[in-house]
């Protein structure tokens, strides 16, 4: 049974699909919640399970260990970013080599990098009238979004689609897709 810790920066729809993908496994189960936003909904949503969740200073992110500690304390196994924004510092990516990935919600290469998250990936699609978009999920390196992808599906972006429309739409992807992925690697893991 290996242990998954989530960091996410807002609503959390993604780690609350994820915790309760693996409440019921053999294979996994979240046991830490991470944010570095105070009021983030993300920690009040795993609170509702159980799952202890915490917040941490941008400062002690990049300039002590204290992250990295709480997730080597934790016994994870494994880091998944949902909804998350910062970029992993140096520590936590060479103690965690290939076992942290990210969910963005746009075809990858297309629509990543800096300042590329949420809504703004969506309106940048609608502005290019791409014919359709979807889900990377890839792993995490310290560049924005420009890991090895390891998964995607598309969707269709439709006529009269809105920012809203077509996030509710990629959400509904990574509600399907996200923790079935995750079970895959964990379950390959040395
Ligand atoms: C998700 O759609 C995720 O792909 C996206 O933020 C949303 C978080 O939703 N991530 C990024 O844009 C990362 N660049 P949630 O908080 O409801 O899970």
């Amino acid at each position: 049974m290996r242990n998954i810790a989530i960091f996410s920066s807002g609503s959390g729809t993604n780690a609350e699909n994820i915790i309760k993908y693996f409440s019921n496994r053999e294979t996994g189960k979240v046991t830490l919640v991470l944010s570095n936003k105070r009021e983030a909904c993300v920690l009040k949503r795993a609170v509702k399970y159980d799952v202890r969740s915490l917040f941490f200073e941008h400062a002690d992110f990049y300039s002590s260990d204290a992250v990295l500690d709480l997730l080597l304390k934790n016994k994870i196994d494994f880091v998944v970013l949902a909804g998350f924004m910062l970029l992993i510092p140096e520590n936590i990516l060479s103690s965690f080599k290939g076992r942290i990935i990210n969910i963005h919600p746009a075809l990858l290469p297309k629509y990543g990098g800096k300042g590329m998250y949420g809504e703004r990936v969506h309106k940048a699609v609608l502005a290019n009238s791409e014919p359709e978009s979807g889900i990377t999920i890839h792993y995490v390196n310290r560049f924005y979004d420009e890991g090895d992808i390891i998964f995607q599906a598309k969707c269709n972006v439709l006529s009269g689609d809105t920012p809203e429309s077509l996030a509710s739409r990629i959400h509904e992807l990574e509600y399907a897709h996200f923790p079935e992925v995750i079970e895959r690697l964990i379950e390959k893991l040395p």
